[in-house]
């Protein structure tokens, strides 16, 4: 099964399968090697919007995850839960995309706005994968949850709105009217009026707008080509207001769907090469699910265990995370084959690693899955990765931020997690803004029996910013035994002085959970800093950033 057809079966029915590993040996490791950073050559600005996040209307996401509402004796906001927002405050999360995912193509935004009391209850286009006893409101939306307080929850946290249009099952006017009720100036409309009347009598200035989502699935079906006809039809003329540029993201390739973003672009720029210019990013969706060693495609049987896992599915995880550098360079080429200026970006909308079923703390939500140091380190390597392509990927937004893949917190009523992947984010915040700086990370490979064959994963990977005088280096060892100790050269300064935060935990397993909420959190040390090439140990499995003063 391919997962266009889990997600067709998810809204019908439920999903799951078990498969058992094997314990494998480890090679010995030797730990010797460099990281040089390279001050002189810039790779440019790291958009603080690849530090973004995604929430679908799907199970515990809105509905427990984010909003507990007004009434609750849970800790709010308005509605939205609390703590939530106090831990999203301190990552800078930048921009968030709502309402799904899927969902998106299936969602009336005039359902989610106007009085609370009269909005409708629909199907939730997920409802049939839903547990008998799962709540009402993840079965049948109450439209609680709507532009208002999307875009409220966003304020909240200091973040862009990012909405994604339901380009399947509406028309291209009820677009054109969503982007109306969200930016028309104050009074100048009937939906800014209505919008005035529901509290807020400024415009949202929502700047990113999805047409559609994974068009080539449950988005429609579409041939590439045929979606490029609709994305025109969707886009053109769409109204735009003073304080709001719109930003289309056009829906894009899963994996490596290389023919997807060929025949999508060859077909837009029939109607003449400019029309790149309409477009401000290409989707890129990559899950990392298939651990079955190169046994089986089937979606179901090859997807892994979140938090019981062997050596070899750690470094099978890590080894799919690692495909999003060739999937950025290749659909990059791809897309330069018709935008040779790169105006289009890629906008990788939805990425993490996606588990069977079984580890969530919610029983019962769907596709919430446990993070664990695992999913911090394929985590860290990602954001490492669209780091280094600072050119390329204009946003990202991990999938999903609470209760689902690769959550940065859980919830349940009054519980409330940050996950190890959580951690993350928020160590990797200080790199927004910043320069992005080669950097070259010489170190010797790690070694492991994969099913009686020797294979090799990179022995350390990260990347480096700069912000004024302060340097960033972030960088994670997936060794699960052997740390690495190696200097770090910075090219072109002197380091003054330095603090390390280090992620890590002896078990590969370590997670939080709501009765263990501190079982894996970072630690900061201050550096000691001899010579020009200050030496630091990387612990083994470890996520690490160094903050360096340069002088
Ligand atoms: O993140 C869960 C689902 O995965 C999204 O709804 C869909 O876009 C993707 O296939």
């Amino acid at each position: 099964m391919r997962r266009r057809e889990f997600i067709r079966n998810a809204a019908a029915a439920g999903t799951g399968m078990l498969v058992l590993r094997s314990a494998p040996g480890l090679f010995a490791q030797s730990t010797s090697g460099r990281i040089e950073v390279l001050l002189d050559e810039p790779l440019g600005t790291i958009s603080p919007n690849i530090y973004g996040h995604f929430t679908e209307n799907l199970s515990g996401v809105i509905y427990d995850g984010i909003w507990v509402g007004e009434g609750s004796k849970v800790a709010n906001v308005g509605g939205i839960r609390k703590e939530l927002v106090d831990e999203m405050r301190k990552i800078n999360p930048a921009v968030v995309r709502f309402p799904g995912g899927c969902f998106a193509d299936s969602y009336d935004w005039r359902d989610g706005i106007g009085p609370v009391d009269k909005r409708p209850r629909r199907t939730n286009f997920w409802n049939g994968g839903e547990k008998p006893g799962a709540p009402d409101a993840h079965r049948y939306d109450p439209n609680r949850f709507g532009t208002n307080e999307f875009v409220q929850f966003c304020r909240l946290i200091g973040a862009q709105p990012y909405l994604a249009a339901n380009l399947r099952g509406l028309p291209a006017q009820e677009f054109n009217r969503w982007i109306e009720y969200c930016n028309s100036p104050a009074g100048s409309t009937t939906l800014a009026d209505t919008r005035a009347a529901a509290g807020f009598k400024d415009p949202f200035n929502v700047h990113y707008w999805g047409v559609g989502n994974e068009s080539w699935g449950c988005g429609g079906n579409f041939t590439p080509q045929e979606y490029a006809v609709e994305y025109r039809r969707f886009t053109a003329w769409a109204p735009s207001y003073p304080g709001a540029e719109l930003s289309f993201v056009a829906s894009g390739p899963s994996d490596d769907g290389w023919d997807w973003t060929r025949g999508f672009l060859e077909e837009i720029v029939r109607k003449g090469r400019n029309q790149v210019r309409e477009i401000f990013g290409l989707a890129l969706h990559y899950y990392a699910w298939n651990l079955s060693r190169g046994k089986t495609k089937d979606w179901n049987e090859g997807k892994g265990d979140a938090v019981n896992f062997d050596v070899v599915d750690w470094y099978e995880l890590l080894r799919q995370g690692d495909v999003m550098e060739s999937l950025i360079k290749g659909h990059w080429l791809v897309m330069g084959e018709f935008d040779p200026d790169h105006h289009i970006k890629l906008v990788v909308d939805e990425w993490g690693p996606w588990y069977k079923p079984g580890s969530e703390l919610t029983p019962g939500d769907q596709i919430e899955q446990l993070p664990t140091l695992r999913d911090a380190i394929f985590s860290g390597l990602t954001l490492d990765t669209f780091n280094r392509h600072p050119d390329k990927v204009g946003v990202g937004c991990c999938a999903q931020l609470i209760n689902c893949l690769n959550s940065l917190y859980l919830a349940h009523e009054d519980r409330f997690c940050v996950t190890p992947v959580g951690h993350v984010f928020a160590m990797y915040a200080a790199h927004q803004g910043g320069t992005g700086l080669r950097t070259e990370f010489s170190v010797p490979s790690i070694h492991y029996d994969r099913d009686g064959k020797m294979a090799s994963f990179w022995g350390l990977q990260g990347s480096a910013s700069l912000h004024g005088k302060e340097m960033v280096l972030t960088a994670v060892n997936p060794d699960v035994k052997n740390p690495m100790e190696v200097p770090v050269a910075i090219r072109g300064a002197r380091v003054k002085s330095g603090t390390a935060t280090v992620l890590t935990a002896s078990d590969i397993h370590a997670r939080n959970t709501f009765e263990q909420r501190q079982a894996i959190v970072p630690t900061t040390t201050q550096m000691e800093i001899k010579g020009n090439a200050p030496v630091f140990r990387f612990p083994a499995a470890s996520v690490v950033k160094l903050t360096l003063a340069l002088e």
